[in-house]
């Protein structure tokens, strides 16, 4: 089997960049070995090299979007951080509640959702803390561009350490189905709350309805400058007005965007439209 050129790293990392967004440097030249040998075994290519050599020298195919989809991190749980969901229940959505109250409508967007943990997370918590939203158009659009994360977050299927991971034991009786498998079923309510759809962020947007909520957390941190402020002022014209609300990861910040005014409150950074 050949040695994988420097070289073709670097041409598919820019590939890479190109089409999903994600910048890559040589740090995470490792990365290769890990997430793309499964796409070598299952096309028979002759080892990693060969692949990579097809990949910078092909247009860009299903093979190619297999491997882009595979060099994404979709990492995520139930109510990660934990900090925003408690800014959710105790200010934001009594917030939205309060000013929506004559369309009685709510459009959330969960942007980069990848296996579903976060919009089942806010479906979970409308219905545990929000009984008056019976009754209201609620509407809650899950994104990504990972068409196997959205896969298993439309099945809503998940394993123990999974629903471990953030959830408490009531929340999975209350929420969940056990399977014969030992794998956890989230119940048709909640599934119903959620539309999954993929979606690039970096491409053309799909109509989309405008937003009083929208999380696009932890996706960010793999975008260069350049494609973060575009992202981010496309946001900017998603959200319905001055109102609404944008959420992001713990480590991400847009203070580099004047339209926006954040608001920080129990550690946790939002964002909305500044008012002109
Ligand atoms: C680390 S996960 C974040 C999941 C969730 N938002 C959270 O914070 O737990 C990042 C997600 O971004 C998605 N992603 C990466 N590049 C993307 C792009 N260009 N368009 C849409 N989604 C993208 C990945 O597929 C992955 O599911």
């Amino acid at each position: 089997m050949s040695p994988i050129d420097q070289a073709d790293i670097e041409s598919f990392f820019n590939l890479v960049e190109k089409n999903i967004g994600v910048a890559l440097d040589s740090s995470k030249a490792y990365l290769i070995q890990s997430r793309l040998s499964s796409i070598v075994a299952e096309h028979r290519f002759a080892g990693l090299a060969a692949l990579l050599r097809f990949l910078i020298t092909n247009p860009v195919g299903d093979i190619h979007w297999q491997a882009f989809e595979a060099m994404t991190t979709n990492e995520t749980s139930f109510y990660r951080d934990t900090s925003p969901f408690e800014v959710l229940k105790t200010t934001i959505i009594p917030d939205l509640i309060q000013k929506r109250k004559d369309s009685r409508e709510l459009n959330i967007w969960s942007a980069a959702s990848s296996t579903g943990q976060e919009p089942y997370s806010i479906a979970m918590l409308l219905r545990e803390h929000f009984p008056e939203l019976g009754g209201w158009n609620i509407r809650i659009l899950a994104t990504d561009i990972s068409e196997q994360a959205l896969e298993k977050a439309s099945l809503g299927i998940y394993n123990q350490t999974e629903v471990q991971r953030g959830l408490t034991e009531t929340q999975i009786q209350r929420h969940f189905k056990k399977l014969p498998n030992g794998h956890y079923e989230i119940s048709a309510d909640l599934r119903s709350m959620v539309q999954f759809k993929q979606m690039n962020l970096i491409q053309d947007w799909p109509l989309m309805p405008k937003f009083d909520l929208i999380l696009i957390r932890n996706v960010l941190i793999y975008f260069n400058q350049d494609t973060k402020a575009k992202i981010v002022k496309r946001i900017y014209s998603q959200l319905l007005d001055s109102s609404s609300y944008l959420i992001l990861g713990s480590s991400e910040s847009i203070l580099f965007d004047q339209t926006y005014q954040i608001v920080q409150l129990d550690r946790v950074s939002y964002y909305q439209k500044k008012r002109i």
